[in-house]
């Protein structure tokens, strides 16, 4: 009898969006502790575009034999478990798989992951949109973990890339922190960012006490910052080195599913943005990539496996 399979997007010689191939991989059975979830939506997110360029295997953080999985996070559906879970199989869950070095992704229609790493979607919000919150939801806490409560004297925040999905949720849960939050986005992004509960601006100056940097301006972004303020950055792999006694900071996303479920209850009840721009088949991934590579894309692309 031959081995079960299931179709995966991977790249063996990353070279851009043409490089992505889709092929069969043999199905996995969940170990203790873990689930197989039959995926229904995978967003596609800026960093999928760096690994699929072979930025990331460039930096030496990515060595894989074969070939490399694509994809962060995930919204499907519980089909398999393994020992010690409870989850029953068909409840609607969204996950996030983190690191660079893996042969595994979201990209996929197949994926067996811990159970801990899961939240259940609740009723009401589709598996697409579920599957933008993980990566950029997550990432948006780490930030806001890293900012911390603002201070009594000084609590002008500065988000840069507001529009965007990880500046979207800075924008909205750093105010439950005490920061008045202001958006750096494009002119017509102004609507959603107020939206957000944050002022507006499309041309910053100097002089916040904190700035989260969404947008990735790095450099520009740390001038933004007062003299002993805060700057909190989105790439672990080019830290901006301090500079005027501020402090420098820098989110690293990772799977945590309590976390993510209060973002996903959050995100249902309509308090926390979610826009999905375009569902596409699997088999759309190149088109998807080189659509997102433009810039100028508000919500995200979506694979459907
Ligand atoms: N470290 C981590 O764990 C982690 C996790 C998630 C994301 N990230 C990183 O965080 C960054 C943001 O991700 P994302 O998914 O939020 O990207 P995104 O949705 O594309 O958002 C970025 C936003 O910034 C805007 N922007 C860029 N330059 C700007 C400027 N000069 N002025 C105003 N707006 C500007 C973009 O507008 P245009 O489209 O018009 O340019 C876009 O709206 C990426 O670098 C991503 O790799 C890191």
């Amino acid at each position: 009898m031959s081995t079960p399979t299931f179709r995966a997007a991977v790249v063996r010689t990353p070279s851009g969006p043409g490089s992505i191939e889709i092929i069969d991989v043999p199905v996995a059975e969940p170990g203790p502790g873990e689930v197989r979830v039959e995926i229904a939506a995978a967003a596609v997110n800026p960093v999928d575009l760096g690994v699929a360029r072979g930025l990331f295997h460039a930096m030496g953080l990515v060595n894989q034999p074969e070939h490399t999985g694509l994809g962060w996070d995930f919204a499907g559906t519980v089909v398999a478990t393994g020992a010690g879970v409870s989850l029953p199989a068909g409840t609607r869950v969204a996950g996030l798989v983190d690191g660079f070095d893996r042969d595994f992704g979201t990209y996929a229609e197949q994926l067996v992951v811990p159970a801990a790493d899961l939240a259940v979607v609740p009723d009401g919000l589709d598996l697409a949109m579920a599957s933008t919150v993980p990566l950029n939801g997550l990432a948006a806490a780490g930030i806001v973990d890293l900012l911390g409560d603002a201070p009594t004297e000084g609590n002008r925040l500065l988000v840069t890339g507001a529009a965007g999905a990880v500046g979207g949720y800075v924008a909205a849960l750093a105010q439950d922190h005490g920061w008045q939050v202001t958006g750096l986005a494009r002119a017509e992004d102004e609507e959603f960012v107020r939206s957000l509960g944050a002022a507006f601006t499309t041309n910053a100056e100097p002089g916040w006490d904190a700035v989260a940097d969404g947008a990735a301006l790095q450099e520009r972004g740390l001038a933004l910052v007062r003299d002993g303020g805060s700057f909190v950055g989105v790439q672990p792999s080019a830290e901006p080195a301090a500079e005027r006694g501020i402090t420098v900071g820098v989110v690293v996303a990772h799977p945590d599913g309590p976390r993510l479920g209060g973002l996903l209850a959050r995100t249902a009840s309509g308090e926390l943005p979610a826009r999905v721009h375009a569902a596409v088949p699997l088999e759309q991934v190149a088109d998807a990539h080189r659509a997102v590579a433009k810039g100028g894309v508000r919500g995200r692309y979506v694979l459907k496996p």
